[in-house]
Order: C-alpha cells, then sequence, then structure tokens
C-alpha cells in the first residue's frame, strides 16, 4: 500500500526540510522513492534517518507545492530530526538499504519509533480532493492542460460539498499555482 505522508529530514547541519512523499509501506519496512533531483533524498543520504508524519490538516501537502514549508516542528524523540507539530501521529524511521537509480532511488526504511498524537476523525472528501490536486500541480509541466483542467472539476465537486476551512484554504493555493501556469503559458 502506498500512503501520502509528510517527511521530514535534515541535513549535516541540522537544518530541517519536509515534502510530501507516498511511501510504500508493509508492515514495519517502508520504502521511499525520491524523484531526482530532491533536497529529502539529499538529507536522507546524509543523515539515514528521516520522520513519516500522518498529517490530516492538507493545507501542509498543498503548502510544500505552492512554498509554503514553515509548518511548526518539534524534536523527535529517538532519531536526530524533526516531527511536524500538527501530525495524527508520526513514525521514526532509519535507512536499511538504497537502491539507486538514475531517475528514482529507492530507500529501503525500517520504524524504530511510532507515536500517536492526537486521535483519527475520519474520511474527509474535501481531502482526498486537495492531495489529488496537490499531485496534480507536482505534474503541471508533464500533463496536458485538458486532463489537468478535466481532473480539477472533478475532485471541486468533493471539495464544494464536504470542505472546512482547512481544505478550502489549501484548494485556493492550488488553485492559484494553476492560474499563474496557464497566465506564464499564454505569455
Ligand atoms: C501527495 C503527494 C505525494 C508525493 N509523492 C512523491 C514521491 O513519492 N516522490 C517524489 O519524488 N515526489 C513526490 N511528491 C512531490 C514532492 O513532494 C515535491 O516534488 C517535492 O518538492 C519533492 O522534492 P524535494 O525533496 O526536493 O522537496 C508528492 C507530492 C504530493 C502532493
Amino acid at each position: 500500500m502506498i500512503q501520502e505522508t509528510i517527511v521530514t529530514t535534515q541535513n549535516s547541519s541540522g537544518a530541517a526540510h519536509i515534502a510530501p512523499m507516498g511511501i510504500h509501506v508493509n508492515g514495519d519496512d517502508f520504502i521511499i522513492l525520491p524523484f531526482r533531483p530532491s533536497t529529502t533524498l539529499n538529507n536522507l543520504l546524509e543523515s539515514k534517518t528521516a520522520v513519516f508524519n500522518y498529517c490530516d490538516d492538507v493545507r501542509v501537502f498543498a503548502g510544500c507545492l505552492t512554498g509554503r514549508r514553515d509548518w511548526p516542528l518539534k524534536s523527535a524523540e529517538i532519531i536526530n530530526g524533526k516531527v511536524l507539530c500538527c501530525a495524527l501521529a508520526h513514525t521514526e524511521v532509519e535507512i536499511v538499504r538504497i537502491e539507486d537509480d538514475p531517475v528514482r532511488p529507492k530507500l529501503f526504511c525500517k520504524a524504530v519509533h511510532t507515536v500517536n498524537h492526537a486521535p483519527f476523525k475520519g474520511f474527509n472528501r474535501a481531502q482526498y480532493s486537495v492531495l489529488e490536486a496537490a499531485i496534480l500541480i507536482s505534474r503541471l509541466n508533464r500533463l496536458p492542460m485538458e486532463k489537468i483542467e478535466s481532473e480539477i472539476d472533478y475532485l471541486r465537486i468533493g471539495l464544494e460539498k464536504t470542505a472546512g476551512d482547512r481544505e478550502l484554504e489549501a484548494w485556493g493555493w492550488l488553485m492559484a499555482i494553476i492560474e499563474k501556469f496557464k497566465a506564464k503559458v499564454k505569455a
């Protein structure tokens, strides 16, 4: 299964970096697959550790894709790393093996510590819409605009029916990026 998480990493000077990543999960074993170039990848190769943050505030996902990466962090409990303060739970991992690749290396990880912080309160369709729209935006240069627009039209249905303030704010950031991209292509 692939779980959409926020991965926090640190470089050797202790500077933290956060990025949404789809993590392949098999019990306590995980694989991170960053596309090159990636700050997350560079940090993972330096520190050999990461934190997977399980987060229902979709503004963090949309924020990372729209230049808003300054989310409050606190120290991890076992590894030398950082945890997203708004995470419902997190897992601290160590890299155990790397399968290198010029496009998308595979980093195999093992969980060393998992902590619950707050209850999971159920699924929300608008959160799904924001996640899918964020993925589309991460591929703006690779997908035809007609496909992006038709998918956004579909995702907007669930968003308009079920969103709260956080989801509406995140959606607004993502739509602004699409509009900016369209204006740039036209110019
Ligand atoms: C839900 C979601 C899942 C993503 N999963 C991945 C992933 O598995 N690998 C990847 O390279 N980028 C993924 N991305 C895109 C990255 O978060 C984004 O490109 C980011 O800037 C990665 O580069 P960085 O490590 O330099 O920050 C995902 C984005 C979203 C919104």
